[in-house]
């Protein structure tokens, strides 16, 4: 899969198809009308029969008419043009991709853009990355075979090629959660991250046990405990700003497996748990594509790996942890085990000075209960440091919705026998009680915790993607960086 750019007519591309895209309110414009006259008002007529919409998302493939050098054409529904925005940019050409990319094309033409702006376009062609991409990873039988060649039609190069490393940066993040527990776990996703660095220019250091031990994260390491597949803390730092900035922190959830350790969960809910590393995921992807970049910030990835399992050595209801920043945990549940983890990685985010800090983790179902499965929940001690990262959800199409952090919700995760326990008192309002257990190990710092316990994984495909990881987060962290913000 490669991204190209052409000034070709779209009547001159000799492709397998060309895409272009229709507004479900708007007379036609751009390479729409180019290609409705040209083909003798085609597109037009299959308008008025109404079978072609321009409803977002929705697709039409025809067999190209006469006077176009392609074999077919994709219309592709753009939604109203009121409510079209860089999301919708980004999942109307990801399902024409998708759509495409269900049998083998050698070379495909996007002809979507039509004056749009910069961060449309690599939106589009982010989208265009991100749909030819399933979950066919240990299928013989594909679903989905990767166009060989995406040839964007009158847009900026430079526009492209930001947007096809925004589409690898989101396609490395879904790579890393659908796969299997038996491949992805602590070692191997460090493995991984040490490869991304390298080729991406990003410093990495990566704790083993033994290092944990010495840095005393008795919480991280506790959860580790039973299971056989040592843990590891993945550091990367990315440099972009010579003036030696404060660096904004990312921190990831990277449960590889939660079984939800003596607490086991039943299969319904463990099944499809090897997404629970899905944060660090996201802050791997994120800083690939923050790195091949290049942009001009300061910015540290932090993802705490470990694998929550069940054994003789398992951590135990009732354990006492000491966490790295000193303060005592009292354990009443080990299926809250993300939160344990989060507490020394925080720690050792704090440790390098960030200006601001933003985690990410599938830490609660409660998050589900509250916002459903396409928006993470947003959670602070920072309101404005909140507010510049809604708008950045805002602006990629990634949904972000604030919850309240009323100290009452602190109160009840107050333990009668340390200094604080790892769940509350009920389950009600649990992803909230989840961040209060956070915010103990932030020091004050500006954070923002997204629970993407949602979003991160889908159980069914959509229109514009496959089931399994969806790459979530992605795109906003690298807005974040983008924007002056941070
Ligand atoms: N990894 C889960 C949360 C989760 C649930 C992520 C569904 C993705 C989809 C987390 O570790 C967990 O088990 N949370 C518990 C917390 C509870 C024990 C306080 C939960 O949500 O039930
Ligand atoms: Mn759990
Ligand atoms: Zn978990």
């Amino acid at each position: 899969m490669t991204v190209t750019t052409t000034n070709q007519q779209l009547t001159d591309l000799s492709a397998d198809a060309i895409v272009l895209g229709i507004h479900s309110d708007a007379p036609l414009s751009g390479p729409a009308e180019e290609f409705n006259r040209a083909s003798g008002d085609l597109l037009a007529r299959l308008i008025e029969s109404k079978e072609v919409t321009g409803k977002k998302c929705d697709t039409a493939t025809l067999l190209a008419p006469p006077g176009i050098k392609s074999r077919l054409v994709l219309v592709v529904g753009l939604g109203p043009k009121e409510t079209f925005d860089r999301g919708v940019a980004f999942r109307s050409a990801s399902a024409a991709a998708k759509t495409l990319a269900g049998k083998e094309r050698g070379r495909v033409g996007f002809f979507l853009a039509n004056d749009w702006p910069a961060e449309m376009v690599e939106a589009a062609v982010c989208g265009s990355v991100v749909g030819c991409v399933g979950q066919d990873l240990y299928r013989s039988k594909k679903n989905r075979f990767p166009i060989g060649e995406i040839v964007w039609g009158g847009i900026d190069p430079k526009a492209a090629s930001r947007g096809e490393i925004l589409g690898d940066a989101v396609n490395l993040t879904r790579r890393l959660v659908n796969e299997p527990p038996s491949e992805m776990y602590p070692e191997s996703f460090a493995a991984e991250a040490t490869t991304v660095a390298a080729a991406a220019g990003l410093s990495i250091e990566i704790w083993d046990q033994a290092r944990l031990e010495k840095e005393r994260c008795g919480s991280l390491l506790a959860v580790a405990r039973g299971s056989s597949r040592p843990p590891r803390l993945v550091i990367l730092k990315y440099g972009g700003d010579p003036a030696n900035s404060a660096p904004l922190a990312l921190v990831g959830k990277g449960v590889t497996f939660d079984s939800g350790g003596l607490s086991i969960k039943p299969t319904d809910g463990m099944k499809t748990m090897k997404c629970d590393m899905a944060g660090a995921a996201t802050v791997l992807g994120a800083m690939q594509g923050i790195a091949r970049l290049k942009l001009p910030v300061n910015v540290l990835g932090l993802c705490g790996l470990v694998e929550n399992m069940l054994s003789g050595n398992s951590y135990k209801l009732g354990d006492v942890l000491r966490a790295r920043s000193g303060k005592t945990i009292e354990v009443l549940n080990t299926d809250a085990e993300g939160r344990l983890v989060l507490a020394d990685v925080l720690d050792v985010a704090l440790q390098h000075q960030p200006a601001k800090i933003i985690d990410l983790a599938t830490l609660t179902g409660a998050c589900i209960v509250a916002l459903g499965n396409d928006v993470a929940g947003l959670m602070t001690n920072n309101q404005s440091w909140a507010d510049a990262v809604k708008s950045a959800g805002d602006a990629t199409g990634e949904p972000l919705w604030q919850l309240p952090m009323f100290a009452e919700f602190g109160e009840q995760i107050r333990s009668e026998v340390a200094d604080i326990k790892n769940v509350g008192d009920g389950r009600w309002g649990g992803a909230i009680t989840a961040a209060k257990f956070l915010e103990e190990f932030v020091a004050g710092k500006p954070w923002v915790h997204l629970d993407i316990a949602g979003p991160a994984f889908l159980e069914s495909s959509k229109p514009w993607l496959d089931a399994g990881g969806s790459g979530f987060g992605v795109r906003t962290l690298v807005e974040i960086a983008r924007s002056s913000q941070c």
